[in-house]
């Protein structure tokens, strides 16, 4: 495996587009003990200070670039699934990208992709974990959102360790979805979910939404009932109401 470690970048899912662009094979991971500039969705800012696992895989999936939002959610069943090796660290999905431990937000997924009409060329896969992290790590104003698997465990754990598992659990996944399709992949997101039949409140681009959230679709859009009906949401921003 091609396994390239930094002390410290501006972000990881640059370096990989950067290492992708000039060829690095599938697998190629970028690993930064921090990083300076580090992205999360929706152009916000991600907080990247030492101790948390900051990484980025690059993958060539032969599929078109329209089923390169199935991705996120190909990567959130692994992240489920290799922090679940953990005692007391049952994490749940938050609609897309997030996962959330009792509310609070311990990472998150930022995918890119790059190609033609008809063919991926590269698809960056961007995950963020806040581990060996306390509070006091993050600025005041993201205290109260925000968890981290210390926090959680009481604990450190060995962040190459973790990343091992997630590269296992990110192949596998990997090859469930191109082998088998979207389908068990949604199933085995579902089932790890923290957010359908929540009531929430949607940011979307087009405003915002208030509603029950009853499912995700084939193509991995929110279902929202509202007052005015179901809608379905591309993309935005969920907060938990009850
Ligand atoms: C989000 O929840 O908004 C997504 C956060 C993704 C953060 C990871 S950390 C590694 C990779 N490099 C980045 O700049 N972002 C992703």
């Amino acid at each position: 495996r091609n396994y390239l470690y930094h002390p410290t970048l501006s972000s990881t899912n640059d370096q990989a587009k950067e290492s992708a662009r000039r060829g690095a094979p599938e697998g190629t991971t970028i690993v930064a003990e921090e990083q300076s500039g580090g992205r999360g969705r929706l152009g916000r800012s991600w907080h990247s200070p030492r101790g948390g696992l900051w990484f980025s895989v690059v993958l060539r999936p032969p599929l078109p670039p329209a089923r390169a939002p199935e991705a996120v959610f190909v990567a959130a069943v692994a992240g489920v699934e290799a922090l679940a090796a953990y005692p007391g660290v049952q994490v749940g999905l938050k609609w897309p990208n997030d996962f959330v431990w009792r509310g609070r937000k311990l990472g998150g997924i930022l995918t890119e992709v790059t190609g033609e009409l008809d063919q991926i060329n590269h698809l960056v896969v961007g995950i963020g974990l806040n581990v060996n992290l306390d509070l006091q790590d993050f600025p005041p104003e993201l205290r109260t959102g925000v968890t981290s698997v210390r926090e959680i465990t009481g604990g450190d754990v060995s962040r190459s360790e973790l990343l091992r598992q997630l590269l296992a659990a990110l192949e596998h996944w990997y090859l469930v979805w191109l082998k088998q399709g979207f389908t068990p992949v949604l199933a085995a997101w579902k089932r790890h979910n923290a957010c359908l039949d929540r009531l929430l409140r949607v940011l979307t681009p087009e405003g915002e939404l208030v509603g029950r959230a009853v499912d995700v679709d084939a193509d991995g859009a929110l279902l929202l009932a509202t007052a005015g009906g179901v809608r379905r949401v591309v993309t935005g921003e969920l907060q938990v109401e009850g």
